[in-house]
């Protein structure tokens, strides 16, 4: 496969409608889903994609019914657990993006742990975006930023340069394809700052659907464009 791209991010949708679709509780859909997160970063590995984000859990995702988040945070606090072995296994530096002083102290250490122990593994970059939301992310940004000119730790001029080390995803390139899948055809609050030259894949197929195959054509329909970046 020729042009690969270097970061990939994926909106995971649908683990509702693949389940429901199938007879079966949501909750079994965000399983299946949190399974498919580690096919899809195995198979990211395998094809020369250097950096994987996924839109796990947002800032409005908490306004869903109480059991469906608690589920859904007993799925990621284990997920997070086995992550351990999976980035050893797959040579991957994990990091979370968003805000995680909302999540529960032992998810929060968990997290910090992770991020430690995983950071020299230069295989494949994983971000997992929990709790984020980029409005969320732009004014977290923009107030330490404020409080650093006040201190005096910044001066001169703020550029691109220095607004981009105040975001979560400081050091991490843009990503040049991003996927949502389950038929939705929206950015939801996800990366609106980094996605402004990306190219954009919908489809149908609900997440815990979306194999390496259903990459393979993502990746194949990113290797047809042209990117210009405003020029001609
Ligand atoms: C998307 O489907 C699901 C979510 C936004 C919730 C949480 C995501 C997971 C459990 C995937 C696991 C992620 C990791 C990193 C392990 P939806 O519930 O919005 O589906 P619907 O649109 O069909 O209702």
């Amino acid at each position: 496969m020729n042009k690969i791209p270097e970061h990939v991010a994926i909106i995971l949708d649908g683990n509702g409608r693949w389940a429901r679709s199938k007879g079966m509780p949501r909750n079994y859909g965000h399983t299946m889903g949190a399974k498919n997160v580690e096919t899809i970063c195995r198979a990211c590995h395998n094809m020369g994609i250097r950096y994987l984000t996924v839109y796990a859990f947002s800032t409005e995702n908490w306004t869903r019914p109480d059991d469906e988040v608690k589920a859904i945070m007993k799925l990621l606090r284990h997920y997070l657990k086995t992550c351990f072995t999976l980035a050893r296994d797959n040579d991957m530096c994990v990091k979370v993006l968003g805000d995680i002083s909302r999540l529960d102290e032992d998810m929060r250490e968990t997290i910090l742990r992770l991020e430690e122990e995983t950071k020299d593994y230069g295989g494949l970059h994983f971000q997992i975006a929990l709790n984020y939301g980029s409005r969320d992310e732009m004014l977290r940004a923009v107030r330490s930023l404020v409080a650093d000119r006040e201190s005096g730790k910044i001066t001169g001029e703020i550029d691109e340069q220095v607004f981009v080390s105040y975001l979560d995803t400081k050091g991490i390139p843009d990503p040049d394809l991003l996927i949502r899948t389950s038929g939705e055809q929206r950015l939801s609050n996800f990366l609106l700052w980094q996605c402004a030259y990306t190219e954009f894949y919908f489809t149908d197929v609900h997440w815990p659907a979306f194999d390496e195959k259903e990459l393979e054509k993502a990746v194949k329909s990113y290797g047809e464009r042209n990117r210009r970046y405003g020029g001609i």
